[in-house]
């Protein structure tokens, strides 16, 4: 069994690598920095490798792709992601295409390389947020660009069903990662990475999908945010107590 993650040297992917290896998976591990990816190496061991590429560029995204296609690889974990907070019109330009390049252009390029030779019983999660299902001011490409995950990965879901590969769009809510201090947010929402992967790999064993919130709180914020006319939950959201953490 191999799996491919990205952005598996912190956070959230990392988790992933170290829960897949420590199951006999072959994890190929790709980020930017060589230094998060060669201290991933030694804990992990012997039977991993690693790929240095940022997945934002086009020859990151070329290198990853030719790595995936044809590589046996039988679960794709798309979770390199970024986020910029703030008023839009405020931010660069740059920022915002970057996040979109990372968050969405990578995720469909490499769910593409990996599904045309994805063989029945593999697996493609696609790493989304809650705030794909509760767009937040203050992170309006990012909410978006999380939105746009969670419809891609529900349509491949029923496109690969047949062909026998899983597709899902995880959903961490707030999640206490380097990129994310989490301190202005109430502690019951707040998960680990290993409980947001311990979510996800049950989800997958389960087949539970196409969508999936990593913690019963969650799914409760979401659903009772959703049921809220838009205006007085995009009021809620945008209150100064949440808003620089909840991603
Ligand atoms: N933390 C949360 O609260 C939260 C909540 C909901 C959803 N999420 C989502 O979960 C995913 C992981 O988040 P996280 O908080 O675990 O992130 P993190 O701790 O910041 O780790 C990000 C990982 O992605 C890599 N990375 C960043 N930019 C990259 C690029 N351009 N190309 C390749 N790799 C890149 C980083 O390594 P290098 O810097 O070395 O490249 C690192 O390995 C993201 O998609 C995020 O949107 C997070």
């Amino acid at each position: 069994m191999k799996a491919l993650v990205t952005g598996a040297s912190a956070g959230i992917g990392r988790a992933f690598a170290v829960s897949l290896a420590a199951d006999g998976y072959s994890v190929t591990a790709v980020a930017r920095g060589a230094e998060g990816l060669e201290a991933l190496m030694v804990e992990l061991g012997a039977g991993h490798d690693y790929l240095i590429a940022d997945l934002a560029t086009d020859e990151g995204l070329r290198v990853t792709a030719e790595r995936l296609r044809g590589g046996g690889y039988t679960l794709l974990i798309n979770n390199a992601g970024t986020a910029s907070h703030g008023d839009f019109a405020e931010q660069s330009l740059e920022s915002a295409l970057t996040t979109l390049d990372l968050n969405c252009k990578a995720v469909v390029v490499l769910a593409h390389s990996f599904l045309g030779s994805a063989a029945r019983g593999s697996a493609l999660v696609n790493v989304s947020s809650t705030l794909g299902r509760t767009p937040k001011p203050g992170t309006g490409v990012y909410s978006a660009s999380k939105g746009f995950v969670i419809a891609f990965s529900e349509t491949l879901w029923h496109e690969q069903k047949p062909r026998g590969v899983q597709v899902m769009a995880l959903c961490p809510g707030v999640t206490a990662t380097a990129a994310q201090a989490a301190t202005d947010v109430p502690a019951w929402l707040v998960q680990s990475p290993q409980q947001v992967v311990d979510s996800a790999r049950k989800a997958l064993s389960d087949k539970t999908g196409p969508v999936v919130l990593t913690s019963r709180a969650n799914r409760i914020f979401t659903a009772a945010l959703r049921l809220l006319p838009r205006r007085a939950a995009l009021s809620l959201l945008a209150q100064p107590a949440t808003r620089p953490a909840v991603r």
